[in-house]
């Protein structure tokens, strides 16, 4: 896919969660639920939710701060910063200036994107291109997170599913062979209607109908997006490692969007995949929408579960509808 451009890859990494836990059985006194449903159904046994005064901004913050110090990097080093977030500070500025400003990041550009569960992905796409166009030598991309401040604490349906957190890495050249292979975006905007959040924007700006209506968290037709993630696993999947000319046996490990256990579950089996070449963490953070792929990813490296020159695929997909896909060489 990238014959004649230079190498680009990760050459930092770092993942913040907040301290505070929420447990399934924490949520069996707030809804009616249960933690035998909650992991049978999801997966999920707990998820770490942002203190009152922390924003996403201080979770990417502290997972940039470990990137950096992973890649014996500064602020001053970054050219870019994308945060890929649905839940950032505010409209604007951008979480990226935010973070941009406290970072000292003065010459680098900062954007947030906005793809779901899949903008970390969609993130590491748009700046490994300017990487290796040679625009830009080093850049920050976060993953991160709250959706506790969008998430209705009464509707057992969505709120047993999600949790805050940040995941952060420093992408620059890399040696010959090595970094991001291929890389599989995509979107299906016609599924919008499964998965959103509907009121804030210009299309219905806040007023007293629409924090009464409860139309400020998200809504999921969970059963709709079940069907659409297991569909696009597999296909995201087969498509980027096309692209990179290789196979699913030369997969080593392969990192999903941490939503569900069972769509996780149902992906391996149609890549015929052991289970110690997929990273599972949802069982401890839930679903943290873009901050998921990340977490994951960095928590494989930080357990020793990645060597130099392994093959890493990484796939997300959610609101939009939308995926991305990416191989990785380690
Ligand atoms: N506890 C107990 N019962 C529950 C709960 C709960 N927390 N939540 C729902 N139920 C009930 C429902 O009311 C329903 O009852 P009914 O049959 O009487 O109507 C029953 O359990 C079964 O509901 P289903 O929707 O069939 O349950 P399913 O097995 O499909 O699991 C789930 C639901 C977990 C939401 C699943 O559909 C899913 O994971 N979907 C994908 C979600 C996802 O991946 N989202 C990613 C994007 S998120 C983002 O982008 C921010």
């Amino acid at each position: 896919m990238y014959n004649n451009l230079r190498p680009v890859g990760i050459i930092g990494t770092g993942k913040y969660v907040p301290e505070n836990i929420l447990t399934n059985s924490d949520l069996e006194k707030m809804v009616e639920t249960t933690d035998e449903w909650i992991v049978s159904r999801t997966g999920i046994k707990e998820r770490h939710i942002a203190s009152k005064d922390q924003a996403t901004s201080d979770l990417a913050y502290e997972a940039a701060v470990r990137a950096l110090e992973s890649a014996g990097m500064s602020g001053q080093d970054l050219d870019l910063i994308i945060v890929a977030t649905v839940t950032p500070d505010m409209f604007f500025p951008s979480t990226a200036c935010l973070l941009q400003d406290r970072l000292g990041a003065k010459k680098a550009a900062a954007f947030d994107l906005s793809a779901a569960c899949s903008g970390f992905v969609y993130g590491l796409a748009t700046a490994t291109n300017f990487l290796k166009t040679g625009m830009y030598n080093n850049a920050l991309v976060i993953g991160a997170d709250c959706l506790s401040r969008i998430t209705d604490y009464t509707d057992r349906n969505t709120c047993v599913l999600f949790g805050d957190g940040a995941g952060a890495v420093i992408l620059g050249e890399v040696p010959q062979g090595r970094g991001f292979q291929s890389f599989d975006l995509g979107a299906e905007g016609s599924g919008g209607a499964h998965l959103y959040l509907e009121a804030g924007g210009s299309r219905m700006p806040a007023s007293v109908d629409t924090v009464e209506g409860k139309k400020h968290f998200i809504y999921m037709n969970g059963r709709e997006v079940f069907k659409f993630a297991v569909r696009v696993m597999s296909s995201a999947t087969e498509t980027v490692l096309g692209k990179a000319g290789i196979t699913k046996e030369d997969i080593d490990l392969f990192i999903p969007h941490q939503a569900n256990v069972r769509i996780i579950q149902s992906a391996k089996e149609r890549l015929s995949l052991p289970d110690e070449k997929v990273m599972i963490n949802v069982d401890k953070y839930a679903n943290t929408s873009a901050a998921s792929v990340p977490l994951a990813l960095v928590e494989a490296s930080e357990e020793g579960r990645l060597k130099e020159g392994d093959t890493v695929v990484m796939v997300g997909f959610g609101g939009g509808l939308t995926w991305g896909a990416a191989v990785l060489k380690w």
